[in-house]
């Protein structure tokens, strides 16, 4: 179980207050959204959260281990064991190959089998292209493969499908819950979209900075039934 409790963050000396106390729970092997409008803090709580950021005060719990406690070495440690991110934007190395991309995620997890990710992904004719030779949903493609290739227990994903079309999108997504259902690891992604929620099995509703409502869905939808 993944614990957040009172999380504060502020920026520009507290000025600027984003997160304002924010206490959640993830099960292991849910998939939960964190769903809210532009600007309400999502990315910096994913950030506290995965253990890339640091809260001014609050901790975060991945079991009985609390990350907010660790110092840097066993923080970088425990996210190279435990977690993969996507983001919105692909930060794919542009001058490697699809191959050497992917086998970055897997050479941080020793995994041989990283080639088998791409497949199943679609993109084993693509091997040797070069991110500028590849459509978004392809690039997305690269990243969800680079992520996987880790064998994260848990994947954060930060607007997965911000950049993409609707078709595209929808193919990105399904691919996702395909990955979760062979793998089931736990999932948390930031979205503005409030269909995209429909998928999760638990959604965190934040409204500047604070939780407005948290709440499960009986049975959540697939990619190809949400609206877009
Ligand atoms: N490093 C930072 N320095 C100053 N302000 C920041 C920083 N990161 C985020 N913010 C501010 O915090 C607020 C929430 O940002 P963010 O977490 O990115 O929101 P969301 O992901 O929901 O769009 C925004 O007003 C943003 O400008
Ligand atoms: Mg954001």
């Amino acid at each position: 179980m993944i614990k957040a409790e009172n999380i504060c963050k502020s920026f520009n000396n507290g000025t600027v207050e984003v997160l304002k106390n924010i206490s959640l729970e993830i099960e292991e092997g849910e998939f939960a959204v964190i769903l809210g409008a532009s600007g309400s803090g999502k990315s910096t709580f994913m950030s506290i959260l995965s253990g890339l950021e640091r809260p001014d005060s609050g901790k975060v719990f991945y079991g009985n281990e609390e990350i907010t406690s660790m110092n840097d070495k066993l923080l970088t440690d425990f996210r190279r064991r435990e977690v993969g991110f996507i983001f919105q934007q692909y930060y794919l190395l542009p001058h490697l190959s699809v191959d050497k991309n992917v086998r970055m995620g897997a050479d941080l997890a020793e995994n041989k089998n990283y080639r088998e990710i791409i497949e199943k992904v679609g993109l084993a004719d693509k091997l040797k292209s070069r991110p500028s030779e590849l459509s978004g949903g392809e690039q997305q493609r690269v990243c969800i493969a680079r992520a996987l290739a880790k064998n994260p227990n848990i994947l954060f994903l930060d607007e997965p499908t911000g950049a993409l079309d609707e078709k595209t999108g929808r193919q990105v997504l399904d691919y996702i819950m395909q990955m979760k259902k062979e793998r089931n690891f736990t999932m948390i992604m930031v979205t503005h979209n409030a269909n995209i929620a429909e998928m999760a099995d638990k959604v965190i509703k934040i409204n500047s900075g604070e939780i407005e409502k948290i709440y499960k869905n009986t049975s959540p939808k697939s990619a190809y039934e949400i609206g877009w």
